[in-house]
């Protein structure tokens, strides 16, 4: 690695994130069933129909995997609590199992000196809540703030950061507008709801936390740079309505109070009765913002639907998820983040990494691409503390390879590599090089 903890801030925090349903094995200890085991069960969602239900076995090899992470030298540790392994139906009795679960978990890193940073929604619903109308229906702000306190009564004196949601524009947008993940709806209107009750859980949840007395809390957004993939008037336009509904829309609710004129223009009609009357809990006031990124996308007009646009294929090295290599981008959303919503709340990349076809050979895996990709990310950081954004941590994605959703489990993110056959972890030459750069 090309830096050093010289190049950050003194308290400058490095750390790898994983998610509850992409590494745990949902099949275990008592979990309730989720949309996503009902997505993934419908043919056509997920590459090879595969799903979470034992991914990498993370309920029985935790201590192997928080040993891992640990010798890898990192600060934090960013993990995700399943809604459906502490209450089985989302609502009402608790899997005591699934509770002690996350309490082991939080000490077992507590004891290896590594910060827990906990999230309560990484896209598992509860099946029954789904029936429910799931993120269609407002009563979803009521289900989230009880399972987090529920969560937060026993882990929430011993983690040290918590964030209600995981980018919340892939639990509303890209699962109800373009049906990419659960509930793999293709509905404005139940993308509509779902975009609004998304934030009200959000704020809903950060509330609940403070009652408990909490600190540190924070919300987690997903951001990717859209430029236009020609000059013309059109498709800047297209470009702008895209970064309004990816990048903007969550953070204008939740730091200034208000949705981009031009999608809420589009979603009016479709808005639940009284939305003007919940941004007093979706601004609740945070402590961070953390900022989710991977890759930039070049839009382009067409004479298609609202919104549309399109994505055209970009000139760019591109990861094994044909995602273009776009470090600029970073730069770009902590310095606007900065300026435009957070103004001097600490900002933490949530999450940054790329998938690669590594492969094992005599027990290594040379992934020379990904360590190039951090290097180049974290340049882009410094640049931003440089300017004066107030850059506080940084987290890849992800310490394993794991289930990534609808695409399975070809695209390997980790930095360490799991056999999905054996279960056997190698962790990788970018875990081995992070580890020194991150010796102290
Ligand atoms: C964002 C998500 O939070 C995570 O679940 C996913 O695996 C990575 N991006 C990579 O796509």
């Amino acid at each position: 690695m090309t830096f050093s903890r010289d190049d950050f801030p003194k308290d400058f925090l490095f750390g790898v994130a994983t998610s509850a349903y992409q590494i745990e094995g949902h099949q275990f200890g008592g979990a309730g069933r989720s949309h996503w085991d009902d997505f993934a069960a419908t043919p056509g969602n997920v590459v090879r129909g595969e799903n979470g239900a034992r991914a990498c076995d993370h309920y029985h090899r935790m201590d192997e995997d928080l040993d891992i992470l640990k010798a890898g030298n990192f600060d934090v540790y960013r993990f995700s609590t399943s809604w459906a392994r502490v209450m089985p139906e989302g609502r009402g009795a608790v899997n005591a199992e699934g509770l002690d679960f996350y309490d082991r978990l939080v000490d077992g890193l507590l004891e290896r000196g590594v910060k827990p940073a906990a999230t309560l929604y990484h896209w598992e619903l509860p099946s029954a809540l789904q029936d429910m109308g799931g993120w269609r229906n407002r009563d979803i702000a009521d289900w989230f703030a009880d399972y987090t306190e529920v969560v937060m009564r026993r882990i929430g004196d011993r983690v040290w950061s918590a964030a209600p949601i995981n980018e919340p524009w892939c639990v509303a947008w890209l699962s109800h507008f373009l049906g990419h993940h659960a509930p793999g709806l293709r509905d404005i209107r139940a993308a509509t709801r779902a975009m609004h009750h998304v934030l009200l859980a959000h704020g809903r949840s950060i509330q609940a936390m403070r009652g408990l007395g909490m600190q540190n809390l924070g919300a987690v957004c997903n951001f990717e740079h859209a430029a236009p993939a020609d000059g013309s008037e059109a498709s800047g336009k297209a470009a702008r309505l895209y970064d309004g509904i990816y990048n903007r829309w969550f953070l204008s609710a939740m730091f200034n109070k208000e949705y981009p004129a031009e999608v809420l223009e589009a979603l009016l009609p479709h808005m639940p009765k009284g939305w003007e009357q919940d941004f007093e809990v979706i601004g609740a006031p945070v402590d961070w913002c953390g900022l989710n990124y991977y890759t930039r996308k070049l839009i382009a007009a067409d004479d298609g639907s609202w919104p549309g646009l399109h994505e055209v294929d970009g000139p760019l090295p591109k990861t094994q998820m044909g995602w273009e290599i776009y470090p600029e981008g970073l730069e770009f959303f902590l310095n606007r983040t900065h300026e435009g919503y957070t103004r001097g709340l600490p900002l933490y990349v949530t999450e940054n990494g790329m998938a690669n076809a590594d492969v094992l050979r005599a027990g290594e895996v040379h992934d020379p691409e990904r360590s190039r990709y951090i290097e180049a990310h974290l340049a882009a950081v410094r640049r931003a503390i440089g300017a004066g954004v107030p850059v506080a941590g940084y987290y890849v994605w992800s310490l394993l390879d794991n289930y990534e959703w609808s695409l399975g489990y070809d695209k390997r993110f980790g930095l360490v590599h799991v056999d999905f056959q054996s279960l056997q972890r190698t962790p990788k030459a970018s875990y081995h090089a992070l580890a020194r750069a991150l010796a102290r």
